[in-house]
């Protein structure tokens, strides 16, 4: 990946993070907190998150997929690993590191709803409101982001590029690579 993809780098990264993470225990003040991750992309983020995040919280992790080896939103969002999920009585902060059409995220709330949370929030590490389908408004975000593709920090194409410790552009001519 060249240097002039990069789009947010690791430190600009590390201290918006930090940033959530205040706002985020300021908000919910010592009450306990159950984060649910929505994997793969989220890994890095919530890694980071839960670094500053402290005590009174559980972890809870799902997998959705919506993109396949596409770089768009194939419309239908496939969760695995809702049977072990706890989240009845619990104030729940959903972590997804990004809101696109928003699909997956509202179909994770409203899972966790259904199975009777007291509170859903979610918080998405980037947000790029100019391709929503559905009327999502993450509570906590780190990024907006126009319409690019993006790689980096848990989010892949075709799986790769998930390690990157930053965020780049993926151009059109560099994904067959
Ligand atoms: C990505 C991302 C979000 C979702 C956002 O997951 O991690 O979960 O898409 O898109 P949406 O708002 O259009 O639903 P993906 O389906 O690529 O799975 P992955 O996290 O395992 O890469």
């Amino acid at each position: 990946m060249k240097e002039g993809n990069v789009l947010f780098s690791e430190e600009r990264i590390k201290r918006r993070v930090r940033e959530l993470a205040v706002e985020i225990t300021r908000d919910y003040a010592g009450k306990p907190l159950t984060v649910v991750a929505v994997l793969k992309g989220s890994v890095r983020f919530l890694h980071d998150l839960l670094d500053c995040l402290g005590e009174h919280l559980t972890v809870e992790l799902i997998e959705a997929s919506s993109y396949g080896d596409r770089t768009n939103s194939s419309g239908s969002v496939l969760i695995r690993s809702y049977g072990q999920l706890r989240v009845s009585g619990r104030d729940v902060l959903v972590v997804d590191d990004i809101a696109d059409t928003g699909l997956t995220l509202q179909s994770v709330v409203s899972e966790i709803e259904t199975r009777g949370a007291r509170s859903v929030r979610t918080c998405v590490l980037l947000d790029k409101p100019s391709r929503r389908r559905v009327p999502l408004e993450p509570d906590y975000r780190g990024f907006t982001i126009g319409d690019v593709f993006v790689v980096g920090y848990g989010l892949d194409y075709a799986g790769r590029f998930r390690d990157l410790p930053y965020i780049a552009l993926l151009r059109p001519t560099e994904k067959a690579r």
